[in-house]
Formats: C-alpha cells, structure tokens, sequence
C-alpha cells in the first residue's frame, strides 16, 4: 500500500490513540500520527451523517459483529468505524449497482482511480453525463466508476431506475469543477472494507446469520409521511407496507434472539403499532437530499431500539 498516511489531525490525540490501537489488532498499516477519517463513497437519499451526533448516545456501547442491510451511502457504517467500534461486519443492499461499488472499492481500488482519473471522459458536463447514463458497461470497475460519475452529477445525487431497469434521474447542474475523484477516501474506504462482508440480498437473509451481542442497525426506504394508498396497495412492488410488516417481525426476531437492534424509520402512528413494546425516539432531522425542495426543512423522524 503506497497511501500509508491517512489523514493527520494535531488536535485529536485520544481519537488517534484509540484508532492506533484499532489499527494493530485489525493489522492494518498505520502509526499513532494518523487517524481515519472516512467518508460514505456516495451521497444517499435518506444518508444519515446529519444525524450521526443525535444517534451517538443510543448505539450499544460494545457489540460483536456490525450489520447494516440498508447500506446506502452507510454513513452509520463509517462513522462507527472511524470511531473504532466495529471490529466485524456484514454491510449489504439490494441495489447490486451499490454494492458492486463497494465491491470495486475493496477489491480493485487503484483499477477505479485510473479509471475516474480520466478527465474528459468522466467530465461534469450534460452531453457527457447523458452518454454514461446510456452506457452499461458489463465489467465490474466500470460499472462502479459509472455508479460514481452519476452519483456526483445527477440531481442532487439520486438513484432512480424506470420500469426496464434504466438509470433516469436527470444532470444535477453542478458546478463545472466538482469533485467526481476523491481518490484519498476511496483508498481510506478500501482499507477499512478489507475485513467486512458485502452482500447484494434482502434485508431479511442479510442478517440470518446475526447472533447475541451483535448489532443490527436498519435504515429501511420510510413509510411515507402522506400517502394513504401505501397502507392498502398490496400489489405495488418495492417497499410497500407488507415490506414493513416483515421488517418488524425480523426486528422482534432479532431482539429475541439476544441482538442490539435499532431501526431509522418515519414518524408516523404505523410505527408505534409495529414496534410497539419497544422504545421509539423522536429525533429531529435535516433532510439533505430531496425532489421536493420543501422537503428541506426539519422533519421528525423516529428511532427505534430494543
Ligand atoms: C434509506 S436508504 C439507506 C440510507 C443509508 N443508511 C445512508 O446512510 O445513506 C434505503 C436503502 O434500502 C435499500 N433497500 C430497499 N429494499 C431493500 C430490501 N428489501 N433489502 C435490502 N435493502 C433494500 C435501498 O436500495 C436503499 O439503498
């Protein structure tokens, strides 16, 4: 590995102290002069970093292994790993382009960077953007620098697929000059993805294998605020309100069976009805990424925990 420094920060001693020790019994190369700062490989609808402080006091203190089967942009994830709290983990989606990502990032790091170094092909530009959202490349590391490209310049960083399965989400109109590359993170997430299982399957088989003393933290697509028709229409495909049944019943399953378990959902009557018996917190939180700009206020959102 030539990225032996990873990010230095004077002003953090402690954090460094812990992530030097973290680093040693991971095995991973590193000295007490750095410390790990990693950022999600994408922005997500629905990321959860804006309420990273919020969530702080309510994750177990000490766990076995980490699941997260909604992965998204897995802000969770990264964060309690930066912290070092995560020694083992299993992170999976359903959006196998996601997961081929971070996949690519684990297994093929310096492949992407070469790939997305590439200024003119990988450019902010309207033409560009709509010839690699025409393009479906079959290899894996184009894919995921596809997956990338499109995830920076697309509006506000959305992930939208039509009936055949076709990216559709339109160019964001971003500055000429953002950053698509940040080859330093990708190196940074790629370390910190070597020991971790990556998945692309249902929630429920994801988290099959979790057992007493592990953690299970859901971010499951939200019940709409409004939508009356999601309570009734069994037939839609997605995450419908049968996809929320289920989602409970795996919860129950998985607090009885001696996990930590904690669920980010809407905070709505429903919730209450589906885990009732558990503690639900009322957190307050920033939406950062919406199609509908009202949408960018505060809204209460609820925290489930066993
Ligand atoms: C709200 S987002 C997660 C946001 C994420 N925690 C973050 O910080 O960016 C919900 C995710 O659930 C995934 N998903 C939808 N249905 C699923 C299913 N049945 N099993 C697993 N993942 C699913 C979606 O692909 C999406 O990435």
């Amino acid at each position: 590995m030539n990225d032996k420094k990873i990010t230095s920060n004077k002003n953090n001693g402690n954090f460094q102290t812990r992530l030097s020790k973290f680093y040693k019994e991971l095995k991973i190369e590193g000295d007490s002069d750095f410390y790990l700062s990693l950022k999600p490989v994408v922005k997500w609808a629905g990321g959860k970093r804006g309420l990273l402080e919020k969530y702080s006091q309510h994750f177990p203190k000490k766990f076995n292994k980490y699941f997260e089967p909604f992965f998204g942009g897995g802000a969770i994830f990264f964060h309690l790993f930066s912290l070092g709290k995560i020694t083992e983990a299993k992170i999976s989606d359903i959006n196998e382009e996601l997961i081929n990502l971070h996949k690519i990032v684990k297994t093929e790091v310096e492949n992407l960077i070469e790939e997305l170094s590439d200024n003119e092909k990988y450019k902010n530009d309207k033409d560009v953007f709509k010839t690699i959202r025409a393009d479906e490349p079959k290899d894996p590391v184009l894919r995921a620098a596809r997956m990338i490209y499109l995830n920076r310049t697309c509006y506000n960083g959305l992930y939208r697929v039509n009936k055949q399965g076709k990216f559709n989400v339109p160019f964001g109109r971003y500055p000429d000059n953002i950053q698509i590359l940040n080859a330093e993170n990708l190196r940074n997430v790629s370390k910190c993805l070597q020991s971790v299982e990556i998945t692309a399957e249902d929630f429920e088989v994801s988290v099959k294998g979790a057992k007493e003393g592990d953690f299970v933290y859901f971010d499951p697509p939200y019940i709409p605020l409004t939508d009356t028709a999601y309570f009734t229409d069994y037939t839609s495909e997605g995450f419908g309100i049968k996809e929320q049944e289920r989602l409970a019943k795996v919860f129950k399953d998985l607090d009885e069976r001696g996990c930590y378990v904690m669920e980010s959902n809407s905070n709505v009557p429903k919730i209450a009805e589906l885990y009732e018996g558990f503690e639900i917190k009322n957190v307050h939180a920033k939406r950062f990424i919406s199609s509908d700009p009202n949408g960018r206020g505060g809204v209460l959102e609820s925290l489930i925990i066993n």
